[in-house]
């Protein structure tokens, strides 16, 4: 089973066996089949993140669940529940036309809900643990459903209990935000909101606006999937000791930084630009010319391995020229 339009690198590798699942019913038969077979296990949502460097000697389940419900809770907040099969950005879509605030941000990420809290998915100053208010899980050994919440998730910089000590044992059924009803919670500080919403003029930007001026950025510089693969940033931005980067600013005195106590978070895409990837194409194989920390399926053709092979090349080069070992952040399997 080609699994090429179920990754959004396009990449085609193959899975012995392959299901939809659309209930919790035929994900429990799913569960039971790859157990009675022995199978190894793979679950997909979106396939926004993730890069098959091999085939799947094993069962691939899509999940397929879908519906979203609201809950009031108090005279300016709701809960909203969405379950892991819908898509993201049309979610988020649906809660502004509802003018339920605090995804805004959030527009025009791909994936899927299901995926959201795995890596705590964040862009322009907002991240899901900030509007996060529980999450169901079906444990895998119990078959058991399970809620977690907010603390239990432990969240961190595209991180997740999900990611950590939790990997491979629960699969996330549905997630539940904490969204505003009236008094929006907006935020503009990150600097490309800011100077987008002035380009329109707009001054006490409402929730759809925020929207717009997210949307707007994004596609100025991220690439469509739809058109040319990938899996938006590939790389995480790494964090570096203070004294680290103080060194490093005197010799590269235009290095940005977000300090953060005794640490300096990095933008991997400006070491990677300086490194001279930006737009660089090997094979099938470039880094984005708009923005350096994306690399893509140029023509469409490229395999996983070359893919993997060229962030191999890319982590070498920042390591030799800055010291400093850049971490994936795309899931590789
Ligand atoms: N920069 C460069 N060259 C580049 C790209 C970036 O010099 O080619 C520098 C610039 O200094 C720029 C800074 O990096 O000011 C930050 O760039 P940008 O605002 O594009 O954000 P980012 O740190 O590269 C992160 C997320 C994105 C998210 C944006 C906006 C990570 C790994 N990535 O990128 O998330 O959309 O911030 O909030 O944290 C994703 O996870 O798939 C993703 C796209």
């Amino acid at each position: 089973f080609s699994l090429q339009s179920y990754n959004t690198f396009g990449v085609d590798a193959k899975a012995r066996y392959f299901t939809e699942i659309h209930t919790v019913e035929e994900l429990k038969e799913a569960l039971n089949f790859s157990g009675t077979k022995g199978l190894p296990l793979l679950f997909l949502g979106g396939g926004s993140n993730i890069l098959f460097t091999r085939d799947f000697d094993g069962l691939v389940i899509q999940l397929n669940l879908k519906g979203i419900s609201l809950q009031p809770l108090n005279e300016n907040e709701v809960l909203v529940t969405a379950k892991s099969g819908e898509n993201w950005h049309e979610f988020v879509m649906s809660c502004l036309d509802k003018n339920l605030g605090g995804l805004e941000n959030l527009s025009l990420i791909p994936g899927n809900v299901g995926t959201s809290p795995m890596q705590n998915i964040g862009a322009y100053g907002t991240e899901i643990k900030d509007i996060f208010d529980s999450c169901t899980v079906l444990n895998l050994k119990t078959l058991e459903t399970e809620v977690f919440d907010l603390e239990k998730c432990s969240f961190g910089y595209r991180d997740s209990i999900f990611k950590q000590e939790g990997k491979g044992k629960y699969i996330i059924l549905d997630v539940t935000f904490r969204l505003t009803t009236r008094i929006h919670r907006i935020s503009t500080e990150y600097g490309a909101i800011k100077t987008e919403l002035e380009k329109s003029g707009i001054e006490n930007p409402t929730i759809q606006e925020v929207s717009q001026a997210v949307i707007s950025i994004r596609r100025s510089k991220l690439p469509d999937p739809k058109e040319t693969g990938n899996a938006g940033s590939f790389f995480k931005n790494p964090t570096i000791p203070l004294t680290q980067f103080e060194s490093l600013k005197l010799q590269f005195e235009t290095i940005p930084g977000y300090p953060n106590g005794d640490s300096v978070k990095v933008p991997a895409g400006w070491l990677i630009e300086q490194c001279g990837w930006k737009g660089k194409q090997i094979g099938n194989v470039a880094s984005h010319k708009l923005q350096a920390l994306v690399i893509v399926n140029a023509t469409g053709e490229a395999s996983g391995e070359e893919i993997f092979n060229f962030s191999t090349q890319v982590i070498n080069s920042v390591k030799e020229k800055f010291g400093i070992e850049l971490e994936r952040e795309v899931n590789i399997i």
